[in-house]
């Protein structure tokens, strides 16, 4: 099977993550300050997939096209296929139909985190072929998932989100599929809430007496489409990450594996890793401590911070109390009053979540 190309699902509402994604794109939120559809470019490329076309919303296309470029940072050719609106995983799979070109493609969810890649996965389906292989993972509350119903390998049942799940194998983002993939999702109806659901076109090809495979994750999985699983992507990610302090440290303690970037400058502060501090911030007369990632040009002052994400432009000065799973979006200002003690001063968007003790 040589030529697999890659479909990156990069569209979406994504509902679940406002406000971020009233004017961003919450698959270029950074984990370990590095936007989340980065590591699902680099886990196709690493499978040797390197013709790849990424699904992009009307919204959040340009500023997704500008991240990720041609794809020769990557080592891959990429391809901006715009949908007109969210209507579903299995309509980005017809609306992408002219670039796949009847052949056989992966499917990576633009949002999805997989700690060990996807490469032993793809080798799989090329070497076997079948008509879809997807991906499981073992999870404790499979009724908020999509669910599979296996015989042995082969899958003869999926079931969205059941109250009574016949097993805990949940479906991870990434699916394998033959061209057979686009007579499932043109033959299928839009589901209750209007969307074409990549379970029910699989489900058809079941039904249809299709080989439908399966295989089973082993290292972490996560879906980072809202605020939690978020925190805990950037938790299991920089739980891999091997200290390196470039930037310049004055009268500061940095405590384990930490990566201060070039260009960072932290003068009596304190880091307790694993955490990661970004090009050109400053963190001054503050602590950050585990699981944090501040991207470039942060200003800390006078705060604690902890399992946090706080993006590029942001700061937090004067905090009484630390800040933890916490995540500030671009350019925010998170400060005390100047004039009296004991009051807050803030301009926030829509939709926005402040929790003052
Ligand atoms: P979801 O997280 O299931 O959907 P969503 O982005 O609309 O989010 P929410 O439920 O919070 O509103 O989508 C999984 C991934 O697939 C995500 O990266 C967005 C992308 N996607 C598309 O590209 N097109 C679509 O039609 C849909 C539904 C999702």
């Amino acid at each position: 099977m040589e030529n697999l190309k890659g479909l990156i699902l990069s569209g979406g509402a994504g509902t679940r993550l406002r406000p971020i994604t009233h004017t961003s794109a919450k698959q270029l939120v950074p984990v370990a300050n590095k936007p989340v559809l980065f590591y699902g470019i680099e886990a196709l490329v690493e499978a040797g997939v390197e013709d790849i076309g990424i699904i992009i919303a009307p919204e959040t296309g340009d500023e997704i096209q500008t991240a990720a470029g041609d794809g020769s940072q990557f080592g891959a050719r990429i391809t901006y296929i715009p949908q007109e609106a969210p209507l579903g995983l299995a309509h980005a799979v017809l609306t992408a139909e002219e670039f796949l070109q009847d052949g056989p493609f992966v499917m990576y969810l633009g949002d999805n985190l997989l700690r060990d890649g996807i490469t032993d996965l793809v080798n799989a389906f090329r070497e076997s072929g079948p008509d879809a292989l997807i991906l499981l993972t073992r999870v404790p509350d499979p009724e908020h998932y999509g669910v599979a119903e296996l015989n042995d390998e082969r899958v003869v049942r999926l079931i969205e989100k059941p109250p009574e799940p016949p097993s805990d194998l949940a479906l991870v983002g990434v699916y394998m599929f033959g061209p057979v993939i686009f007579d499932a999702a043109k033959a299928i109806e839009p589901s209750g809430r209007g969307e074409l659901e990549i379970t029910d076109a699989i489900q058809w090809l079941i039904d249809s007496g299709r080989s439908v495979a399966s295989r089973t994750v082993t290292g972490w999985w996560k879906d980072t489409g809202q605020l939690d699983d978020m925190l805990e992507a950037n938790r299991l990610v920089l739980e891999d990450i091997e200290r390196q302090v470039e930037g310049e440290l004055i009268d500061s303690k940095v405590e384990g594996r930490v990566v201060v970037q070039d260009g960072a400058r932290l003068e009596r502060a304190v880091v307790r890793g694993p955490a990661i501090i970004g090009a050109g911030s400053r963190i001054t007369d503050a602590y950050i401590g585990p699981y944090t990632s501040i991207d470039a040009n942060v200003t800390v002052e006078r705060a604690e911070v902890e399992h946090s994400i706080l993006l590029s432009g942001s700061s937090v000065t004067d905090l009484d109390s630390r800040m933890e799973a916490s995540l500030l979006g671009k350019n925010v200002t998170l400060c005390r009053g100047a004039t009296l003690p004991k009051t807050l001063r803030m301009i926030v968007g829509d939709n926005a979540e402040i929790k003052i003790p």
